[in-house]
């Protein structure tokens, strides 16, 4: 299919590799626009720039912005709503791993994952509203995590932090259906998916010996591809997904099911 995005303007941080690079590749290729931001300003630039040599024509933009950087959030969303001519998709992808129990993480670890993983999306959203109430109907997508919704005796920050995006995405979905804005918000829990994020799980990087350790955990036997999510947030990015807010969709090939 083609054009399932047309008219949608999507901002989507983390856009430099990844996931966030995917879904900004998968959106463009549906018709959207599409503004990569990312801590990484050159990555950015050069994944906008590849979209525009595909295409043909300038459907990427991109900035340098660390979402930590609340100040800098209404600064990033005015140059993409500048860019693009309105914003009516943001895409919370930006996000780090961050290993270690309640006992061995230190509380500058926990800080940095919290700020990183949640309240960047507390700061992505408010200051995006601002702009989307204008471009209804508009869609709010978070990348939280499996672990946003089950726990690992080694993943308390992050866990935390999920969860927060979880509930967070909930909550705004509600906030804008009181107030009759036509703007979803939804969340997306992926399980293992194969991104340089992996490297962060293993001491010894991503080897192929923790591919098929973390495989062996997923009842399908296999990693996800970054693709799996790219089609998650083109559903939810779309008006065929326009009766769906306030959810979850799971993509962790069936490791929440039992
Ligand atoms: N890959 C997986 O297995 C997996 C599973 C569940 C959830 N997720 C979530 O998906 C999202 C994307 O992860 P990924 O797998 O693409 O990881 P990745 O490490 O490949 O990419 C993350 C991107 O976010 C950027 N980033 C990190 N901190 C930032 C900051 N403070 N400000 C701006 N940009 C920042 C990085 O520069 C990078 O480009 C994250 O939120 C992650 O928690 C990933």
């Amino acid at each position: 299919m083609v054009d399932r995005l047309k008219g949608k303007k999507a901002l989507i941080t983390g856009g430099a590799q990844g996931l966030g690079a995917t879904i900004g590749r998968m959106m463009a290729a549906e018709g959207a626009i599409v503004t990569l931001t990312d801590r990484n300003e050159e990555g950015a630039r050069a994944t906008a720039a590849a979209l525009n040599a595909e295409h043909g024509r300038e459907i990427a933009f991109a900035f340098g912005h660390d979402v930590t950087d609340a100040a800098r959030w209404d600064e990033v969303v005015s140059a993409a709503d500048a860019a693009m001519s309105g914003i009516n998709v943001l895409v919370n992808n930006a996000g780090i791993a961050v290993m270690g129990s309640v006992e061995s993480l230190s509380l500058d670890d926990w800080d940095r994952c919290m700020k990183v993983n949640s309240d960047s999306v507390f700061f992505g959203i408010k200051s995006a509203l601002r702009v989307m109430r204008d471009h209804q109907p508009g869609s709010i997508i978070n990348i939280s995590s499996i672990s946003g919704l089950v726990a690992g005796h080694n993943l308390a920050a992050y866990n935390a932090s999920k969860a927060a995006v979880w509930l967070l995405s909930k909550s705004v979905a509600l906030h804008c259906a009181r107030l009759r804005l036509d703007i979803r918000s939804n969340s997306i829990h992926p399980a293992f998916i194969k991104t340089p994020i992996l490297n962060d799980l293993s001491p010894k990087g991503a080897t192929e010996e923790l591919y098929e350790k973390l495989a062996k955990q997923v009842p399908l036997g296999r990693l996800g591809d970054p693709s799996d999510v790219g089609h998650a947030a083109i559903y939810l990015a779309s008006d065929e997904s326009r009766f769906m807010t306030g959810s979850e969709l799971k993509l962790d090939g069936g490791l929440s099911a039992s």
